[in-house]
Protein backbone atom coordinates (compact mmCIF):
# COMPACT_ATOMS: atom_id res chain seq x y z
CA UNK A 1 0.00 0.00 0.00
CA UNK A 2 1.26 3.45 -0.88
CA UNK A 3 1.44 5.79 2.10
CA UNK A 4 -0.19 9.22 1.87
CA UNK A 5 2.68 11.71 1.99
CA UNK A 6 1.36 14.66 -0.01
CA UNK A 7 -1.43 17.15 0.58
CA UNK A 8 -2.76 19.67 -1.91
CA UNK A 9 -4.17 22.96 -0.64
CA UNK A 10 -6.16 24.80 -3.32
CA UNK A 11 -5.79 28.41 -2.16
CA UNK A 12 -6.20 30.41 -5.37
CA UNK A 13 -9.84 31.44 -4.77
CA UNK A 14 -10.82 35.08 -4.41
CA UNK A 15 -12.75 34.78 -1.16
CA UNK A 16 -15.55 37.08 -2.31
CA UNK A 17 -17.83 35.90 0.51
CA UNK A 18 -15.50 37.64 2.93
CA UNK A 19 -14.96 41.02 1.30
CA UNK A 20 -13.69 43.56 2.19
CA UNK A 21 -11.41 41.56 4.54
CA UNK A 22 -10.12 39.51 1.60
CA UNK A 23 -9.53 42.39 -0.80
CA UNK A 24 -5.76 42.47 -0.27
CA UNK A 25 -5.11 39.43 1.92
CA UNK A 26 -5.97 35.78 1.31
CA UNK A 27 -9.04 34.32 3.02
CA UNK A 28 -6.82 31.43 4.14
CA UNK A 29 -4.84 33.91 6.26
CA UNK A 30 -7.86 34.92 8.34
CA UNK A 31 -7.00 34.02 11.92
CA UNK A 32 -9.07 31.88 14.26
CA UNK A 33 -7.91 33.32 17.58
CA UNK A 34 -4.17 33.54 16.79
CA UNK A 35 -3.53 31.14 13.92
CA UNK A 36 -4.45 31.54 10.25
CA UNK A 37 -6.83 29.01 8.72
CA UNK A 38 -4.13 27.68 6.40
CA UNK A 39 -1.92 26.81 9.36
CA UNK A 40 -4.68 24.74 10.98
CA UNK A 41 -5.01 22.90 7.66
CA UNK A 42 -1.23 22.34 7.35
CA UNK A 43 -1.04 21.08 10.94
CA UNK A 44 -3.89 18.65 10.28
CA UNK A 45 -1.97 17.28 7.29
CA UNK A 46 1.29 16.92 9.20
CA UNK A 47 -0.50 15.20 12.12
CA UNK A 48 -1.86 12.67 9.60
CA UNK A 49 1.69 11.75 8.49
CA UNK A 50 2.01 14.04 5.45
CA UNK A 51 5.40 15.61 4.73
CA UNK A 52 4.87 17.50 1.45
CA UNK A 53 2.51 20.46 1.47
CA UNK A 54 1.55 21.56 -2.03
CA UNK A 55 -0.16 24.93 -2.29
CA UNK A 56 -2.00 25.81 -5.50
CA UNK A 57 -1.93 29.58 -5.34
CA UNK A 58 -2.56 32.69 -7.39
CA UNK A 59 -0.93 36.10 -7.67
CA UNK A 60 -2.68 37.65 -4.68
CA UNK A 61 -1.66 34.91 -2.25
CA UNK A 62 1.97 35.79 -1.47
CA UNK A 63 1.15 36.12 2.23
CA UNK A 64 0.69 32.33 2.39
CA UNK A 65 4.19 31.71 1.06
CA UNK A 66 5.61 34.29 3.47
CA UNK A 67 3.77 32.70 6.38
CA UNK A 68 5.44 29.33 5.84
CA UNK A 69 8.83 30.86 4.98
CA UNK A 70 11.67 31.74 7.33
CA UNK A 71 11.57 35.28 8.72
CA UNK A 72 15.17 35.86 9.80
CA UNK A 73 14.62 39.46 10.93
CA UNK A 74 11.75 38.43 13.23
CA UNK A 75 13.70 35.44 14.58
CA UNK A 76 16.76 37.63 15.36
CA UNK A 77 14.60 40.18 17.13
CA UNK A 78 12.75 37.56 19.23
CA UNK A 79 16.10 36.00 20.19
CA UNK A 80 17.51 39.39 21.19
CA UNK A 81 14.45 39.98 23.38
CA UNK A 82 14.73 36.44 24.84
CA UNK A 83 11.19 35.58 23.73
CA UNK A 84 12.05 31.93 23.30
CA UNK A 85 8.47 30.57 23.21
CA UNK A 86 7.55 32.94 20.40
CA UNK A 87 10.83 32.19 18.63
CA UNK A 88 10.09 28.44 18.62
CA UNK A 89 6.54 29.13 17.48
CA UNK A 90 7.62 31.07 14.38
CA UNK A 91 10.66 28.92 13.67
CA UNK A 92 8.77 25.64 13.49
CA UNK A 93 5.55 26.67 11.73
CA UNK A 94 6.78 24.15 9.18
CA UNK A 95 8.14 21.26 11.25
CA UNK A 96 11.51 19.66 10.39
CA UNK A 97 11.21 17.12 7.57
CA UNK A 98 8.17 18.82 6.02
CA UNK A 99 8.51 20.73 2.74
CA UNK A 100 6.27 23.30 1.06
CA UNK A 101 5.81 23.52 -2.69
CA UNK A 102 3.93 26.28 -4.51
CA UNK A 103 2.25 26.08 -7.91
CA UNK A 104 0.39 28.91 -9.60
CA UNK A 105 -3.10 28.30 -10.91
CA UNK A 106 -3.00 30.79 -13.74
CA UNK A 107 -6.72 30.83 -14.45
CA UNK A 108 -9.64 30.59 -12.01
CA UNK A 109 -11.18 27.50 -13.61
CA UNK A 110 -12.43 25.82 -10.43
CA UNK A 111 -11.47 23.31 -7.75
CA UNK A 112 -11.01 20.41 -10.17
CA UNK A 113 -8.61 22.47 -12.26
CA UNK A 114 -6.70 23.57 -9.14
CA UNK A 115 -6.18 19.93 -8.11
CA UNK A 116 -5.07 19.04 -11.64
CA UNK A 117 -2.40 21.78 -11.43
CA UNK A 118 -0.73 19.66 -8.70
CA UNK A 119 -0.40 16.58 -10.92
CA UNK A 120 3.30 17.12 -11.83
CA UNK A 121 4.21 17.15 -8.13
CA UNK A 122 1.83 14.45 -6.89
CA UNK A 123 2.65 11.97 -9.69
CA UNK A 124 1.20 8.49 -9.21
CA UNK A 125 0.79 8.57 -5.45
CA UNK A 126 -2.43 8.78 -3.46
CA UNK A 127 -2.78 12.25 -1.92
CA UNK A 128 -4.94 14.46 0.26
CA UNK A 129 -6.84 17.59 -0.73
CA UNK A 130 -7.64 20.01 2.08
CA UNK A 131 -9.89 23.05 1.75
CA UNK A 132 -8.65 25.36 4.48
CA UNK A 133 -11.90 27.27 4.90
CA UNK A 134 -13.56 24.11 6.19
CA UNK A 135 -12.05 24.10 9.67
CA UNK A 136 -12.71 20.81 11.46
CA UNK A 137 -12.33 20.36 15.19
CA UNK A 138 -11.82 16.60 15.30
CA UNK A 139 -11.83 16.48 19.13
CA UNK A 140 -9.87 13.24 19.82
CA UNK A 141 -8.45 12.74 16.33
CA UNK A 142 -8.29 15.09 13.37
CA UNK A 143 -10.66 14.49 10.46
CA UNK A 144 -7.78 13.68 8.09
CA UNK A 145 -6.26 11.14 10.52
CA UNK A 146 -9.65 9.42 10.77
CA UNK A 147 -9.76 9.26 6.97
CA UNK A 148 -6.19 7.93 6.69
CA UNK A 149 -7.23 5.07 9.00
CA UNK A 150 -10.05 4.16 6.59
CA UNK A 151 -7.67 4.47 3.63
CA UNK A 152 -5.16 2.13 5.30
CA UNK A 153 -7.87 -0.49 5.84
CA UNK A 154 -9.58 -0.21 2.46
CA UNK A 155 -6.85 1.18 0.16
CA UNK A 156 -9.14 3.39 -1.88
CA UNK A 157 -10.22 7.02 -2.13
CA UNK A 158 -11.95 8.36 0.99
CA UNK A 159 -13.95 11.57 1.19
CA UNK A 160 -15.25 13.32 4.31
CA UNK A 161 -19.02 13.84 4.52
CA UNK A 162 -21.54 15.16 7.01
CA UNK A 163 -25.29 15.65 7.22
CA UNK A 164 -26.53 19.10 6.16
CA UNK A 165 -29.95 20.74 6.07
CA UNK A 166 -32.01 19.78 3.02
CA UNK A 167 -32.25 23.47 2.12
CA UNK A 168 -28.43 23.69 1.90
CA UNK A 169 -27.71 20.87 -0.58
CA UNK A 170 -27.00 23.40 -3.35
CA UNK A 171 -23.88 24.54 -1.49
CA UNK A 172 -22.14 21.14 -1.56
CA UNK A 173 -21.23 17.96 -3.40
CA UNK A 174 -23.96 15.50 -2.34
CA UNK A 175 -23.54 11.72 -2.36
CA UNK A 176 -25.74 8.64 -2.69
CA UNK A 177 -24.54 6.44 0.15
CA UNK A 178 -24.66 2.74 0.96
CA UNK A 179 -23.63 1.66 4.45
CA UNK A 180 -20.38 -0.34 4.58
CA UNK A 181 -19.80 -0.22 8.35
CA UNK A 182 -20.38 2.32 11.09
CA UNK A 183 -19.14 5.71 9.96
CA UNK A 184 -18.03 4.46 6.51
CA UNK A 185 -20.24 4.48 3.43
CA UNK A 186 -19.81 3.30 -0.12
CA UNK A 187 -20.29 6.17 -2.53
CA UNK A 188 -22.74 5.11 -5.24
CA UNK A 189 -22.86 8.51 -6.93
CA UNK A 190 -22.01 12.15 -6.31
CA UNK A 191 -23.41 15.37 -7.74
CA UNK A 192 -22.23 18.98 -7.36
CA UNK A 193 -24.60 21.44 -5.70
CA UNK A 194 -28.00 19.86 -6.49
CA UNK A 195 -31.18 21.82 -5.72
CA UNK A 196 -32.82 20.53 -2.51
CA UNK A 197 -35.62 18.79 -4.44
CA UNK A 198 -33.07 17.00 -6.65
CA UNK A 199 -30.53 15.98 -3.99
CA UNK A 200 -29.96 12.22 -3.65
CA UNK A 201 -29.42 12.59 0.13
CA UNK A 202 -28.41 15.20 2.67
CA UNK A 203 -24.88 13.84 3.02
CA UNK A 204 -22.53 16.57 1.90
CA UNK A 205 -18.84 16.51 1.04
CA UNK A 206 -16.78 18.76 3.25
CA UNK A 207 -13.29 19.93 2.37
CA UNK A 208 -11.21 16.78 2.97
CA UNK A 209 -10.41 14.24 0.25
CA UNK A 210 -7.98 11.32 0.00
CA UNK A 211 -7.70 10.45 -3.67
CA UNK A 212 -5.89 7.88 -5.75
CA UNK A 213 -3.88 9.33 -8.62
CA UNK A 214 -6.41 7.98 -11.17
CA UNK A 215 -8.40 11.12 -10.36
CA UNK A 216 -6.00 13.04 -12.63
CA UNK A 217 -7.05 11.03 -15.71
CA UNK A 218 -10.65 11.96 -15.01
CA UNK A 219 -9.84 15.60 -14.25
CA UNK A 220 -8.04 15.89 -17.59
CA UNK A 221 -11.27 14.83 -19.32
CA UNK A 222 -13.67 16.84 -17.13
CA UNK A 223 -15.57 19.61 -18.87
CA UNK A 224 -16.89 22.72 -17.14
CA UNK A 225 -19.79 21.85 -14.82
CA UNK A 226 -21.74 23.66 -12.08
CA UNK A 227 -20.99 27.39 -12.00
CA UNK A 228 -19.05 27.09 -15.30
CA UNK A 229 -16.07 25.57 -13.39
CA UNK A 230 -14.11 22.31 -13.68
CA UNK A 231 -15.49 20.48 -10.68
CA UNK A 232 -13.59 17.94 -8.59
CA UNK A 233 -16.99 16.37 -7.83
CA UNK A 234 -17.54 15.55 -11.54
CA UNK A 235 -14.19 13.75 -11.75
CA UNK A 236 -15.00 11.80 -8.56
CA UNK A 237 -18.34 10.81 -10.14
CA UNK A 238 -16.32 9.19 -12.96
CA UNK A 239 -13.71 7.70 -10.63
CA UNK A 240 -16.33 5.81 -8.60
CA UNK A 241 -17.50 4.00 -11.71
CA UNK A 242 -14.04 2.38 -11.92
CA UNK A 243 -12.79 2.19 -8.34
CA UNK A 244 -14.31 1.99 -4.90
CA UNK A 245 -14.72 5.44 -3.32
CA UNK A 246 -15.71 5.63 0.33
CA UNK A 247 -17.29 8.39 2.38
CA UNK A 248 -16.15 8.87 5.96
CA UNK A 249 -18.60 10.29 8.49
CA UNK A 250 -15.88 11.75 10.67
CA UNK A 251 -16.26 12.52 14.36
CA UNK A 252 -15.91 16.24 14.96
CA UNK A 253 -17.40 19.63 14.24
CA UNK A 254 -16.91 21.45 10.96
CA UNK A 255 -16.96 25.22 10.69
CA UNK A 256 -17.49 26.81 7.29
CA UNK A 257 -15.04 29.66 7.73
CA UNK A 258 -15.60 30.98 4.22
CA UNK A 259 -18.89 32.18 5.64
CA UNK A 260 -19.11 34.97 8.22
CA UNK A 261 -21.34 33.13 10.68
CA UNK A 262 -19.27 29.93 10.46
CA UNK A 263 -16.14 31.97 11.03
CA UNK A 264 -17.57 33.60 14.15
CA UNK A 265 -18.71 30.23 15.54
CA UNK A 266 -15.23 28.79 14.97
CA UNK A 267 -13.66 31.74 16.74
CA UNK A 268 -15.92 31.21 19.76
CA UNK A 269 -15.19 27.48 19.83
CA UNK A 270 -11.42 27.84 19.60
CA UNK A 271 -11.30 30.78 22.04
CA UNK A 272 -13.20 28.67 24.58
CA UNK A 273 -10.49 26.00 24.24
CA UNK A 274 -7.53 28.38 24.38
CA UNK A 275 -5.66 27.88 27.66
CA UNK A 276 -4.85 31.58 28.22
CA UNK A 277 -8.14 33.02 27.02
CA UNK A 278 -10.77 30.47 28.02
CA UNK A 279 -11.83 31.79 31.43
CA UNK A 280 -11.89 35.52 30.65
CA UNK A 281 -13.57 34.92 27.32
CA UNK A 282 -16.26 32.69 28.80
CA UNK A 283 -17.02 35.24 31.51
CA UNK A 284 -17.40 38.00 28.95
CA UNK A 285 -19.49 35.85 26.63
CA UNK A 286 -21.95 35.03 29.41
CA UNK A 287 -22.21 38.74 30.27
CA UNK A 288 -22.83 39.73 26.66
CA UNK A 289 -25.41 36.96 26.16
CA UNK A 290 -27.31 38.04 29.27
CA UNK A 291 -27.39 41.63 28.02
CA UNK A 292 -28.82 40.60 24.67
CA UNK A 293 -31.46 38.09 25.76
C1 LIG B 1 -16.37 22.81 -2.79
C2 LIG B 1 -16.77 21.55 -3.55
C3 LIG B 1 -18.03 20.94 -2.95
C4 LIG B 1 -17.81 20.69 -1.46
C5 LIG B 1 -17.41 21.99 -0.76
C6 LIG B 1 -17.04 21.73 0.69
O1 LIG B 1 -17.36 23.80 -3.04
O2 LIG B 1 -16.95 21.86 -4.91
O3 LIG B 1 -18.33 19.73 -3.58
O4 LIG B 1 -19.01 20.17 -0.89
O5 LIG B 1 -16.25 22.57 -1.40
O6 LIG B 1 -16.75 22.92 1.35
P1 LIG B 1 -17.10 25.39 -2.76
O7 LIG B 1 -17.31 25.57 -1.28
O8 LIG B 1 -15.72 25.67 -3.20
O9 LIG B 1 -18.15 26.08 -3.57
Amino acid sequence: MKKIRKAVFPVAGLGTRFLPATKASPKEMLPIVDKPLIQYAAEEAVAAGINQLIFVTSGSKRAIEDHFDKNQELEDELERRKKMDLLDMVKYIVPKGVSCIYIRQREALGLGHAVLCAKPIVGDEPFAVILADDLIDGKEQSCLSQMVKVYEQQECSVIAVEEVEQSDTDRYGIITPELLYEGVLKMKSIVEKPKPNRAPSTLAVVGRYLLTSSIFDHLERTEKGAGGEIQLTDAIAKLLLEEQVLACQFKGIRYDCGNKLGYLLATINYALQHPNLREAFKEHLVKVCNQHI
